[in-house]
């Protein structure tokens, strides 16, 4: 069995994987979410200081599996460095009590292999990457072989979706919170910017719609009796700026299609969890005949299962990583 650690933003989750089967004999996960919430984002130096808390409390419901533990796995790139090293930490503590290897694994290849867990891998397979730090498009040939064909340029999607709702005041994480409201709203109320609508190349761009929708807040604010929004206006800004948001990437994903269209295609991260996103996408598959791949609703966002399931494939190739060679790296764009 295979122990892995996951502690890149604000989940502190710990897995057993077995290595032979791929069962996920034990998950657990404790998420940080209410603690940032008041702030309106992740504050890294809480957030570390959380998963000094957490990690412990979940590794001691893992003793029992220690004698059948072949490594320890554990994300070391890319996230938040104060929050990696926590679990950086423990998985070095671990390796040396327990005299077992270390496997670092890349957290984007742990939000692909989330579609495998439990199963046989799918490849080559393109890619949608929609989380908290990343939009990309990804084809993805084997587990080394990951060719990233577009990114964001500012921010990404998920993290839009923070920031307006941060606007709104409506906590952290935006995504779930504006996709409920987005139900209750007019879709075509207020017309908001597709970013890089003429831009021929595929590339993603998020700042210039957040601007739209703060100068479209305040006008509303403005416009209102007492400065507030009303839970309608609150409804239709979400469903527009969802709207657009989606439109956006659809619009991308559609040009890469053009080009290129693959045989199997798949969105993953916490934003995939998106109905709205997910559904568009479910027609564009249909329609080019290419077979959809989502992952289950519980490992869309950050967890420790995808990252022992990413493991299972290095340990079978002896991929270990030294001992001093585990550090925590910040920032990654290349696999
Ligand atoms: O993958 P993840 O858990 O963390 C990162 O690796 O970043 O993704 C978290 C992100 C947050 O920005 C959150 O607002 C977004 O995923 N998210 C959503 C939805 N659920 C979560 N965005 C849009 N729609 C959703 N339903
Ligand atoms: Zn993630």
């Amino acid at each position: 069995m295979i122990l892995s650690i996951e502690s890149s933003c604000d989940d502190s989750a710990l897995a057993i994987t077995e290595i032979k089967t791929k069962k996920l004999i034990y998950h657990k996960k404790i998420s940080q979410e209410l603690q940032h919430s008041v702030y309106g984002g992740v504050v890294p130096e809480l957030a570390a200081r959380l998963h000094v808390e957490a990690l412990p409390k979940i590794l001691e419901e893992c003793e029992g599996y220690f004698k059948d533990l072949k490594a320890i796995a554990v994300t070391n790139a890319p996230g938040l460095s104060v929050t990696l090293m926590e679990g950086v930490t423990m998985a070095k503590a671990l390796s040396l009590s327990l005299d077992i290897p270390l496997i670092a694994v890349n957290h984007l290849k742990g939000h692909i292999y989330s579609l495998f867990i439990e199963k046989d891998e799918v490849l080559p397979c393109t890619i949608l990457l929609v989380s908290g730090g990343h939009t990309q498009i990804i084809e993805a040939t084997s587990l080394n072989e990951m060719n990233i064909v577009a990114s964001t340029m500012d921010d990404s999607f998920g993290e839009s979706f923070d920031k307006v709702s941060k606007m709104l005041k409506l906590g952290y994480p935006g995504g779930p919170v504006i996709q409920e409201y987005a139900l209750k709203g007019d879709e075509n109320k207020y017309e908001l910017p597709i970013p890089l609508r003429q831009s021929p190349l595929i590339e993603f761009s998020y700042s210039g719609l957040k601007n739209a929708v703060r100068l479209l807040i305040e006008k509303l604010e403005k416009s209102g009796n007492d400065g507030f929004l009303s839970e309608q206006q609150i409804a239709d800004v979400c469903a527009c700026f969802q709207k657009t948001a989606v439109a956006h990437i659809m619009q991308k994903t559609k040009k890469y299609f053009k080009l290129q269209t693959p045989k199997n295609f798949a969105i993953v991260g916490g934003a995939s969890a998106n109905i709205y996103l997910r559904s568009q996408i479910e027609e564009l598959c249909e329609k080019h005949n290419t077979t959809l791949y989502l992952s289950d609703l519980k490992y869309c966002s950050d967890n420790a299962a995808m990252i022992g399931r990413v493991a299972i494939e290095q340990y079978k190739i002896n991929d270990f990583t030294p001992f001093h060679e585990v550090d925590v790296y910040s920032k990654v764009k290349v696999f």
